[in-house]
């Protein structure tokens, strides 16, 4: 089936602008900057959407393409490409990235005291993170830029999805990783890509500054979410989240916080919804981080009375020595902070923090809702547990948590939690050790290899009881 292709002419007259309302500055679409030339700030992509396009029309012919066989179509991303700065003759560069699930996790729920939760799934990504969503849309902005060698400093996922699509595209790759700090999983994609991988001695935030000196040099292309591109990619995971809801906007909307482009994207991706009249109200955002990893929740604290200036004069203070086991979000100099900033302004939103603990055992109960995770996605869960207990969610409200990240990105951490043998150790003054309890494990049991022995174990598991949801 052929839809027809309705035109286009405000991709035209797109621009790249800075997000500081003082300054303002515009730059084409096609040009290669990544900060504001003027003030240094971040820049937002800007489309005016045509006015052909009413809310009814495009909820039909998102819903057409569904059953399209076009590549286009095929992909979560640009089925939604009315939102897009795209032309409809881009050269797209797609893993067929977006169409994640959204669970119903009751088990979740419980551990929550809430009546129903619902977990987006972004970890079921062509490379297993919500990162293909903004890598596919950067990376085609790098095929009409002409560019061949692109670059990224990451956690392991931003990487392994950049190795991905430059390999689709047939682009070069080099890669920025704190050397020992990625788990092997997301290493061995980016190596299988055929990235060139390079180990920084340093953390993520090193990796970060060496990166945004480099792409001054305009050979080479970065695509960490400071680039535009890769938010407008990210934001359509909103329009894709409505229309699994039929358009109705949950109460809360909990998504985990590092370097801070996620929580920028949905922030864009609703406000953009809701000018459309796609959607009638925001959700209130809540940005969960890991507490030794979260100069945006200090930030929350101190200035939670200023949200709702619209030009904030105040700085976010980066830490030196962020530490979690939560590697993808071991971030201590978040990039995205102000366009995260603003996401919570438009949503009224928060931000909380939640212990190496809670993440851990909230990771474990997503696990037993057969959905599974990275660590980093688990803070949400963790922080609805919280909030929920603080009487801020109540329980009957609706409620969505974004995962993030697929289980097999780091089993060296779930072998770990199972065993009882996670801890995490960091520098601070005289040195710190933090064991974790595995409330939830579940070990391997070593058995004789014989029928008796077998059949023992097995009638045992059937008189045992359901685990506890609640540790004591
Ligand atoms: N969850 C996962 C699984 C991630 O990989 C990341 C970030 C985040 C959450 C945080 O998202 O940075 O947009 O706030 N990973 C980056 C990387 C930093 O390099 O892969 P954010």
């Amino acid at each position: 089936m052929t839809i027809s292709e309705p035109s286009r002419e405000s991709v035209s007259q797109a621009k790249q602008r800075c997000i500081e309302p003082k300054c303002g500055a515009s730059y084409g679409l096609n040009e290669r900057v990544y900060v504001c030339k003027s003030c240094g700030s971040l820049l937002d992509l800007e489309l005016n959407v045509e006015q052909a396009f009413d809310a009814n029309s495009l909820r039909s012919l998102w819903r057409e393409r569904l059953q399209s066989l076009e590549p286009r179509d095929r992909s979560g991303v640009w089925r939604y490409r009315e939102l897009l700065p795209f032309a409809n003759d881009a050269p797209i560069v797609s893993l067929n990235e977006g169409n994640t699930p959204l669970y119903d996790a009751p088990r979740c729920a419980d551990y929550c005291a809430l009546d129903s939760l619902l977990l987006k799934h972004q970890g079921c990504n062509p490379t297993g993170s919500f990162k293909d969503t903004g890598m596919t849309t950067a990376v085609t902005q790098a095929r009409i830029l002409g560019v061949r060698l692109l670059v990224c400093a990451s956690t392991g996922n931003t990487s392994a999805s950049l190795a991905a699509y430059a390999a689709r595209a047939g682009l070069l790759c080099a890669i920025m990783v704190p050397e020992g700090q990625v788990s092997h999983a997301k290493l061995a994609q980016s190596l299988d890509y055929g990235a060139k991988v390079l180990e920084i001695e340093g953390n993520f935030d090193a990796c970060m500054r060496a990166m945004r000196e480099l792409a001054e040099d305009e050979s080479i292309y970065l695509v960490n979410s400071i680039n535009p591109f890769r938010i407008e990619g990210q934001k359509t995971v909103a329009a894709e989240l409505a229309e699994q809801l039929n358009w109705q906007m949950p109460d809360h909307l909990v998504v985990p916080g590092g370097n801070l482009g996620n929580s920028s994207a949905f922030g864009k991706g609703l406000h953009e919804l809701y000018q459309l009249g796609l959607i009638d109200r925001m959700p209130c955002i809540t940005i969960v981080q890991a507490v030794g990893a979260a100069p945006l929740a200090s930030l929350f604290l101190q200035h939670e009375q200023d949200l709702m200036v619209e030009d904030p004069t105040f700085d976010i203070v980066n830490l030196d020595q962020p530490h979690t086991l939560a590697s993808a979000i071991k971030i201590g100099a978040p990039v995205s902070w102000k366009k995260a900033w603003r996401a919570l302004r438009w949503t009224s939103g928060r931000v909380l923090t939640v212990s190496e603990q809670e993440i851990a055992d909230a990771k474990a109960i997503i696990g037993r809702d057969a959905i599974g995770c990275e660590p980093d996605s688990a803070t949400t869960v963790a922080g609805i547990k919280k909030l929920v207990a603080a009487g801020t969610i109540k329980d009957d409200e609706k409620v969505v948590a974004v995962l993030t990240g697929h289980l097999l990105k780091d089993t060296d951490y779930v072998i770990n939690y199972h065993s009882q043998k996670l801890s995490m150790s960091w520098e601070s003054g005289a040195g710190n050790v933090n064991q974790i309890v595995g409330h939830f494990s579940n070990q391997p049991v070593r058995v004789e290899a014989s029928q008796k022995a077998i059949r023992q174990v097995l009638e045992h598991m059937q008189n045992e009881q359901e685990p506890h949801i609640n540790p004591a």
